[in-house]
């Protein structure tokens, strides 16, 4: 079978020697589109794949559309908002991730991301510590039991929401479990977001829930950010001059939220959570196994389009 590795954002080498020897070793033949620059690149790319692996790489209806012979899409990670689901089933393809494979690179990106803000963005300006302070997980799913578990490290205290989980679930994940979104902000020093991009949570984050923090908090966000009303966050830190927001990608509106709140806000020039080389290589070498044991037993765990 023919699969083409396709990544705006490449792995690293190591990563991609690996996938390589595990696909060629099972008889597939492999074919690399890397730091592409134009979705047209992607379009061109696929018309002979029968097979994609992926990092956030847009698979729109259009790719589909471009990909006749395409049996299978493996998004290298967690979040996969950036497959047109819909159309990969209405062709029968099976998209997969490859969940928890890059969550302690996210995870630490989290916690990096506390002590930068805690630090005043390494300025000399005095900073404060996270010992004693209190962290909120919204999710406490791969990537936020690592956050939670980190931080009780470094001597935070922990709480977690997470409407998919029991309190004893979260309670042997660590935290202490909150049963509301509101109290989960109103009690967070730190508040770390780590749920996907879905209609229901795209801008559920805004005002009304930023405004509840506790004076000095900081938002870290390294989900996505379309969960966050960008408008509502901005009208909150204008509000509050003792709140803060750090983001793994850019907010649409960086430019301004730079002019008016200045070393209050970070954002990551590109999404770089999951981007070190231990992450590329646990995620892409599990893509490259996933599509081996599909095609060879018909193997569709971690579909995420039943
Ligand atoms: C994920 O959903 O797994 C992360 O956001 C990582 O995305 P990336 O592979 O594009 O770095």
């Amino acid at each position: 079978m023919k699969v083409l590795l396709a990544t705006q954002k490449p792995f690293a080498a190591k990563a991609v020697e690996g996938i390589c020897a595990i696909l060629t070793e099972a008889g597939h033949e492999v074919a690399k589109l890397e730091k592409y620059e134009a979705q047209e690149d992607l379009l061109k790319a696929v018309p002979d794949a029968e097979a994609l692996i992926i990092r956030s790489d847009k698979v729109t209806r259009e790719v589909i559309a471009a990909a006749p012979k395409l049996k299978i899409v493996v998004r290298a990670g967690a979040g996969y908002d950036n497959v047109d689901l819909e159309a990969a089933t209405e062709k029968g393809i099976v998209v997969m991730n490859t969940p928890g494979q890059n969550s302690n690179a996210v995870a630490e990106l989290a916690l990096g991301m506390m002590v930068y803000m805690a630090r005043n963005q390494f300025t000399p300006a005095t900073g404060s510590e996270l010992m004693g302070k209190k962290l909120g997980v919204q999710a406490y799913g791969n990537v936020g039991r690592l956050v939670g578990q980190k931080a009780k490290a470094l001597g935070m205290s922990v709480c977690a929401l997470d409407p998919f989980l029991s309190d004893e679930q979260i309670v042997a994940g660590g935290a202490e479990p909150v049963h509301s979104i509101e109290e989960l902000y109103a009690s967070s020093d730190y508040l770390s977001i780590h749920i996907p991009a879905l209609p229901a949570t795209i801008k559920s984050i805004g005002y009304a829930l930023v405004s509840k923090m506790p004076k000095g908090a900081t938002l870290v966000n390294t989900a996505r950010k379309e969960v966050i009303d960008e408008e509502g966050l901005m009208k909150a830190l204008e509000e509050r001059p003792d709140l803060k927001y750090i983001t793994d990608v850019a907010p649409d509106n960086y430019a301004l939220m730079q002019e008016k709140f200045g070393l209050r806000v970070f954002a990551t020039p590109k999404k770089m959570g999951a981007q070190t080389a231990e992450a590329n290589v646990n995620a892409g070498l599990a893509a490259a196994r996933q599509i081996v044991d599909f095609f060879a037993s018909g193997c569709t765990r971690f579909q995420v389009n039943k």
